[in-house]
């Protein structure tokens, strides 16, 4: 007998489901959101740098005991890592896979007219998305796993290797652009989410434009405020 979890070819339906072209967009929204709320809080916490070493360095020990006895210290942040590792992979998988069906049923590429930002904003999606996808690998060895060369990492420092980091120039400047990067991916993926679900109606396309940008503009200057702060020495 068929139940409604399986298909009748008997495929399960999340499968199924994926392999429409909703299905990939309603993955893409999914953990897009996912990303896009780790990008604020993340950003939110590296704030506590300009309230000093302590706050920020114990911040990160926090992190590290939440659910701790249930899970072993450190636990809670090893599970975040492979979730969002997961998202990032299943955001990049459906926004290849949509490109593809795209491309195939549209070989050439139609002009369109919208706001100036908006269409360089949409025109830098892929390549933003393998920037962005560097500077998280870069990142991690960085700050998280101290393998870059040039400063020595200190482990369960973040104030110290934030700032030694940032110390060398060009590493400096890759965050600040790498950041730029990301905030027109944030403001252009938000504003075609909001599309995707449906939120596409001309009473709500000035309002809708504004949150992207709004959003995307708090975390951009939050998040290349760190370097620039750390180059001007108002963070050492
Ligand atoms: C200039 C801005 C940023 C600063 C100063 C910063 C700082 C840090 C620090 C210090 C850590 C290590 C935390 C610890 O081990 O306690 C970290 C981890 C991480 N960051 Fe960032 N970050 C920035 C921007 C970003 C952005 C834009 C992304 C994503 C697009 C990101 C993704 C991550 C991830 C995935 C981790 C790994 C979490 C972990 O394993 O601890 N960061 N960041």
């Amino acid at each position: 007998m068929e139940t409604a979890t399986v298909s009748r070819n008997g495929t399960p339906w999340v499968v199924e489901f994926y392999r429409s072209a909703l299905g990939k967009k309603a993955v893409m929204a999914a953990t897009g959101i996912m990303l896009f709320g780790f990008v604020f809080v993340h950003m939110l916490g590296n704030l506590k740098l300009y309230l000093g070493a302590d706050a920020i360095n114990h911040y990160g020990e926090f992190l590290r005991t939440v659910g701790y006895p249930i899970l072993p210290h450190g636990g809670m942040l090893w599970i975040a890592r492979i979730v969002l590792l997961g998202a990032v992979a299943l955001h990049m998988l459906s926004a290849l896979q949509l490109t593809l069906i795209s491309r195939a049923a549209r070989p050439e590429e139609y002009e369109r007219k919208e706001f100036a930002i908006a269409s360089y904003a949409s025109r830098t999606m892929r390549w933003g998305g393998v920037i962005i996808l560097a500077f998280i690998l870069w990142h991690l060895a960085d700050l998280t796993l101290g393998l870059t060369p040039g400063y020595v990492f200190a482990e369960g420092k973040p104030y110290e290797n934030i700032v030694a980091s940032f110390s060398r120039m060009p590493v400096a400047i890759f965050y600040i652009i790498a950041n730029l990067m990301l905030g027109l991916h944030l403001y252009h993926g938000l504003w075609s989410m909001f599309q995707s679900l449906g939120c596409n109606n001309p009473r709500f396309n000035t309002w809708r434009n504004e949150f992207a940008a709004a959003f995307a503009v708090i975390i951009t200057i939050g998040n290349i405020s760190f370097p620039i702060s750390v180059m001007l020495g108002l963070v050492k």
